[in-house]
């Protein structure tokens, strides 16, 4: 595939399923489905849920059809991801054989209402303080605590779990960030240095980051929350027989999209360097030569 014309966050979080599909940690993930069983009803929040893809994995664990019945609520800033969420999500569950009505909700029907999703557009800190405490049993929260300060999200979120409810957060970047084969130029160890320094929101003791994998260890425990679970869920992208399956292709070259944007015109970089590790970078994509590599933890906790 050539670079893409143009970048959409909505591609990028679509193409990164079936990354996030094969790194995810089974051994979190089955404590987490443990846990929810044996109850006849479930209420999970999910924030900055992007294209929606945790929901499609939560609703074939728990078996809604004979399980327990589903509420669902999906929060994010950005209204174009929850479109494609809302759109993705009736066709996927079409094709399981869900009747589907509504917007939001959106109910899934399979003998009886099993299934009830809400799409709110709001900022997750916004939407903790308008809405009452202990409705939910579990939050969900995907690659986004590296976007956050955490103690703060953390303190904002909590009082809407009920008591020894579960924080489910997978995907957190934990600080490697790797390329091969390496390149010549020897300068991809300045650019994952700057690129990492590019994600530390801010310098005080709750900074997010290129760290944050690990600091959500730390800061779930500062907050009265006991860990059930953690384990690593890197992601590798690597071409298999010269090509990328689905759109993983696609994927790489938004996360070269990322790195330009935050690097470029750094004082710490040569510019024609830089350009030059891109463009090399880019070909070896066209080519299916390029494997990357990021490094990232699982967790799953419960409040007391
Ligand atoms: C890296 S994406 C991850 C999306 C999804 N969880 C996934 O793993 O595919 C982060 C998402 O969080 C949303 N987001 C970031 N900060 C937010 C905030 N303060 N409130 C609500 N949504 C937020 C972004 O709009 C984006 O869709």
């Amino acid at each position: 595939m050539n670079a893409p014309d143009a970048y959409r966050l909505s591609r990028y979080l679509t193409a990164k399923k079936s990354i996030d599909g094969r790194a995810l940690n089974h051994r979190v993930w089955s404590r987490f489905v443990e846990e929810l069983g044996g109850v006849s009803s479930l209420r999970i929040l999910e924030v900055g849920a992007g294209v929606g893809a945790t929901v499609e994995r939560i609703v074939t664990a728990l078996d809604v059809r004979t399980g327990p019945s589903l509420r669902y609520t999906l929060v994010d800033r950005n209204p174009a991801v929850l479109d494609t969420a809302s759109s993705e999500l009736r066709t996927w569950a079409e094709q399981q054989g869900f009747e589907v009505t509504g917007r939001s909700p959106q109910v899934w029907s399979a003998d009886g209402e099993s299934v009830a999703l809400e799409f709110v557009t709001a900022d997750l800190y916004d939407f903790a303080a308008a809405h009452d405490g202990g409705r939910f049993d579990a939050i969900v929260g995907q690659a986004l605590f590296d976007l956050l300060r955490i103690p703060d999200a953390i303190q904002a979120l909590r009082p809407l779990l009920r008591d020894r409810g579960l924080w489910y957060l997978p995907i957190h970047f934990d600080g490697v960030t790797a390329f091969e084969p390496p390149h010549d130029s020897g300068l991809d160890g300045r650019v994952e240095t700057l690129y990492h320094e590019s994600m530390t929101t801010d310098h005080d003791d709750g900074r997010a980051g290129d760290q944050s994998g690990r600091r959500l260890l730390t800061h779930l425990r500062d907050a009265g929350s006991t860990l059930l679970e953690a384990g690593g869920s890197d992601w590798i992208v690597w071409p298999q027989d010269g090509d990328y399956p689905a759109d993983e292709a696609y994927f790489l070259y938004h996360i070269l999209h990322f790195i330009e944007n935050e690097l470029r015109g750094h004082p710490a970089l040569d510019d024609d360097a830089f350009a030059d590790w891109l463009s090399d970078r880019r070909r070896q994509i066209h080519e299916g030569r390029l494997t990357y590599i990021a490094h990232q933890l699982d967790v799953l906790a419960r409040t007391d």
